[in-house]
């Protein structure tokens, strides 16, 4: 299985500045044939970036989509709009679900849609700080994955990427708070064996499992390591061409020797 490192940009960056950091990215980073490299920069950008970038090096992915194809959904857009600028598409954010109130049910629809219009869908899930201090992280993620691949075909899972972020360990909302790794294994391993229990573990073993939260250079590494990781979804660092640049080298240490 490919390891994934995914930059989330989020709102940041102009469209121009956008266009200059993926030229940077272009031309500087090293390409591993086993490392998929993918961004998430704002939609604005993603027509620009997408005539820009070089799809077998740096691939884009929309930060939201809507589950519907066309009709008057204001401040929306849909995956016919974007499946010919992007390969992937981020539903479920922590960002989505706890600031814009996005439910279970418009992820599943989300991720739905994403696949029946040739998109791959990263299903992010992660518990808040409250449900983990009241003890309901297993049970918060497990219904936040089986929900969000409510409407998802046993030929579709495969195509599914899920990320499992904490919101708690999400920089710039206020805590400093970082996962420790041992953690971030016992979340891999019950994803794993809620995911074995459902699909089987055949199906179970194709969908790759991302972590997010506060992942930098230096501490990217405790991370991969993890037997059951198989990628990074990096919001801040991934802003820093260093930062992205330190983790791709990791991931290449640490995955492809
Ligand atoms: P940070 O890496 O800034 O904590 O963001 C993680 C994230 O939300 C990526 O989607």
């Amino acid at each position: 299985m490919k390891t994934y490192i995914i930059g989330n940009w989020k709102m940041n960056f102009t469209v121009g500045e956008s266009s200059l950091y993926l030229h940077k990215l272009l031309t500087k980073l090293h390409f591993y044939r086993d490392i998929e490299v993918i961004v998430a920069p704002s939609a604005l950008a993603l027509q620009p970036l997408s005539l820009q970038t070089n799809r077998r090096k740096i691939k884009l992915a929309a930060q939201n989509i809507f589950y519907r194809d066309y009709g008057p959904y204001t401040g929306e857009f849909s995956v016919a709009q974007v499946r010919s600028l992007v390969d992937y598409v981020i539903v479920g954010h922590s960002e989505r679900r706890h600031i814009f109130h996005e439910s279970d049910k418009d992820i599943k629809l989300k991720v739905a849609a994403a696949l029946r219009g040739g998109l791959t869908p990263i299903l992010c899930i992660g518990e808040t700080e409250s449900e983990r201090t009241f003890g309901e992280t297993a049970d918060v993620l497990k219904d936040q994955l089986l929900g969000g691949l409510a409407d998802v075909s046993r030929e579709e899972l495969s195509k599914v990427i899920v990320a499992y972020e904490p919101v708690w360990a999400i920089s710039g909302h206020g805590s400093s708070a970082v996962a420790s790794p041992l953690d971030v294994a016992d979340v891999f391993v019950l994803l794993r064996k809620t995911l074995k229990e459902t699909y089987g573990p055949k199906l179970s073993a194709e969908i790759p499992l991302l972590f997010g939260g506060s992942v930098k250079s230096l501490n990217a590494e405790s991370y991969l390591s993890l037997a059951d990781c198989n990628g990074l979804l990096i919001g801040g660092a991934s802003l820093i061409f260093s930062e992205f640049n330190d983790i791709i080298e990791i991931t290449k240490q640490i995955k492809n020797d």
